[in-house]
């Protein structure tokens, strides 16, 4: 099925301050070969027939190249994100603005800090949600009561995976993959029970940000790095394509976090 993706060029991509333990101000990032390496990830979705669209980078903010943070858009009703850290403040209501100008008019501003997909990730009934580094368990309820989904607390440890999509993608609407060593103990019995036959990345391939990877239920689109992880999504019948986003792991983003999913309203087809 044709996805439909917001993202934004790194024009202003810089490692410039230190939020999560992958940002080294002093070595930087290079951000001509950020852009080169966007401009694949971008390449690819069009590749697979995917729909792109673009929010405009704001100078001042390195970070917003990573869109998937700007909100949660599930069934045209846009939650927006209220960031941890004040140098990503600005984001929240830039990402609101974009939804804004684009008609959609199902918008709610948060009251609970919350980093929209970094921290929410959506299946066919209900939505995963992270907390324990930047994401309130207050914005998990917020976001159930406004999207009327089931939202489903997960802690995260481990501070190398802040966000809950540097820990655990979805497959498809029904499964997913994760690193079991990112979550609490009652969290990863929460996963087993959930999903018992979920795909378990080894912690190789979760330190090059293997699960920060986007699936359409067919194609999964995830780091070049990963390759034990890409041999068992081969081995379950998914097709893999892998990108290299290395420069933007520098500030701790893989493709995941580079991509925010638009999930329109089912519109009712009469007969
Ligand atoms: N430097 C950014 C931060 O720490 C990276 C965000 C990555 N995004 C994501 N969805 N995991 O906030």
């Amino acid at each position: 099925m044709t996805r439909h993706y917001l993202m934004c060029r790194p024009d202003h991509f810089a490692v410039e301050y230190a939020i999560n333990p992958w940002m080294d101000p002093e070595a930087g990032a290079d951000r001509e070969v950020a852009i080169r390496q966007w401009e694949e990830l971008r390449s690819a979705y069009e590749g697979l027939g995917h729909r792109v669209s673009l929010i405009d980078p704001l100078p001042g903010l390195p970070d917003m190249v990573f869109a998937a943070n700007g909100a949660l858009v599930v069934g045209g009703r846009v939650y927006g994100a209220r960031f941890a850290h004040p140098e990503r403040a600005a984001e929240g209501p830039a990402y609101l603005k974009w939804f804004a100008d684009n008609g959609y008019d199902r918008v709610h501003e948060p009251l609970f800090t919350n980093e929209g997909e970094g921290d929410f990730l959506t299946l066919d009934h209900l939505v995963l949600a992270g907390t324990g580094f930047r994401t309130e368990v207050g914005a998990h309820g917020e976001a159930q009561e406004f999207l009327g989904l089931p939202v489903v607390t997960l802690r995260l440890v481990d501070p190398r995976f802040y966000h809950l999509d540097t820990a655990l993608f979805p497959l498809d609407g029904r499964n997913v993959a994760y690193y079991p060593g990112a979550f609490s103990a009652g969290s990863r019995e929460v996963l087993r029970h959930l999903f018992p036959d979920a795909v378990i990345a080894e912690e190789e391939d979760a330190v090059v940000l293997g699960l920060n990877a986007v699936s359409d239920g067919t194609h999964v689109v995830i780091s070049a790095e990963a390759a034990g992880l890409q041999l068992e999504l081969k081995r379950r019948g998914f097709e893999v394509i892998p990108v290299e986003l290395s420069e933007l792991r520098k500030a701790g983003g893989g493709p995941k976090c580079c991509t925010l999913e638009i999930r329109e309203a089912q519109v009712a087809v009469r007969r």
